[in-house]
């Protein structure tokens, strides 16, 4: 069945049964290659240093910058919901990619804290985009809902179940943290990002690999105790920063090792790593792991905070919107997250 053959067949089902009318010039299947062809983002207007968080709960400016990097975050409005802020974040990505509603085949949003239980934050987004066909789904893979999700776009690109696909994180996290827990609430600031993946030839730029990985046996060290499901409890971030500081740095390590060796690849081949952006520590030493210097991994975690799903995104349109990331550079992407999931991302951009 076809996806842009403007027929419009019942969307959930397409895919299935049969490939693209232009699956056969590209190719078999697998014998494509989801190009990232347009980044966007989407920043809360307010700014919140760490001297005016220290004003309503027991903490400094030192204490965050020293063990996190954070010196600012960006949090939400009332009005600016995962949602609204996928949206703009989507169509940034769209304009720069020169495509219109058209080209969307599918629309996946990775959040941690929707709009609604349902439907998904994605149909919501779809609507405001006036995509009126096509399908969307969100992720809950908490930090690592951007990597999961641009791996599950990957796969229906190169299924040909799909061949124009938005990828969206977006999170607003400052509603779902105890405000009175400075062990966690100086952690996380609010935002979206997104990219538009297309459909390009096999041997050219792209998404090389993905590899995802999870663990339920470490649910608990980093976990909301609560959700809509559960009526006794609106829930609230909880973590256990060391655990999971000392899981995200033998364990990311191993991701990009293994992101590597799968394409044949070694430390000195990677242009830039766009990092999940947790904690500068973390992310310092994947840099030094890599042998980069530190000019050549994008850090927004300064100016952002932890945006779970939305940093990785957020941090591609900014080193691409400067002109530091260019067409040909290969891009490590990493990132850990709640569950515990972690997972990595090899690009050519
Ligand atoms: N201000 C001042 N003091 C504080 C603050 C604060 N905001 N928070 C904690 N402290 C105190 C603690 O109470 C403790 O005091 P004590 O020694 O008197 O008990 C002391 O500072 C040290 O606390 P630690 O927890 O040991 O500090 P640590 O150096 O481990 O840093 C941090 C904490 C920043 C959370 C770190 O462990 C970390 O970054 N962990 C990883 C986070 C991460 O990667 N998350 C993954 C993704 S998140 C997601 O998936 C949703």
């Amino acid at each position: 069945m076809l996806l842009r053959d403007g027929s419009a067949p019942s969307d959930q089902t397409r895919g299935s049964d049969a490939a693209p009318a232009d699956a056969g010039k590209a190719g078999a299947r697998g014998a494509v290659r989801a190009v990232l062809a347009g980044v966007g983002a989407y920043l809360p207007a307010r700014v919140v240093t760490n001297a005016a968080l220290a004003e309503t709960v027991d903490t400094t400016d030192a204490w965050i910058v020293e063990r996190t990097g954070i010196r600012q975050r960006h949090l939400a409005g009332p009005e600016e919901t995962a949602s609204f802020m996928a949206t703009r974040a989507a169509a940034a990505a769209l304009a720069h990619a020169g495509a219109g509603a058209a080209e969307v085949d599918a629309i996946i949003v990775a959040t941690s804290t929707p709009d609604e239980a349902f439907p998904a934050t994605a149909v919501r987004v779809q609507a405001a985009l006036g995509v009126t066909r096509g399908f969307a789904f969100d992720i809950a893979a908490a930090c690592s809902g951007f990597v999961y999700a641009l791996a599950t776009a990957d796969a229906f690109i190169r299924t040909g179940a799909a061949r124009g696909v938005l990828v969206i994180g977006s999170e607003v996290y400052s509603r779902i943290l105890n405000w009175q827990d400075r062990t966690t609430c100086v952690l996380f600031g609010d935002g979206a990002g997104a990219v538009f993946l297309r459909a390009g030839d096999a041997h050219g730029a792209g998404i090389l690999s993905t590899h995802l990985h999870a663990d339920g046996r470490h649910g608990d060290i980093l976990h909301v105790d609560g959700a809509v499901g559960r009526r006794d409890r609106p829930g609230h971030l909880m973590m256990k920063g060391q655990e999971v500081f000392r899981q995200a740095v033998t364990k990311l390590a191993a991701a990009v090792d293994e992101a590597l060796a799968a394409n044949g690849l070694t430390h000195a081949d990677v242009d830039w790593l766009v990092p999940h952006q947790a904690n500068r520590r973390i992310i310092d030493a994947m840099g030094k792991r890599l042998g980069l210097p530190a000019e050549r991994v994008v850090l927004t975690v300064d100016r952002h905070a932890n945006t779970s799903a939305a940093s990785i995104p957020l941090a591609l349109a900014e080193a691409v919107g400067d002109g530091r990331i260019k067409r040909g550079d290969l891009v490590l992407m990493e990132a850990l997250g709640g569950g515990l999931t972690w997972g990595s991302a090899l690009v050519r951009y």
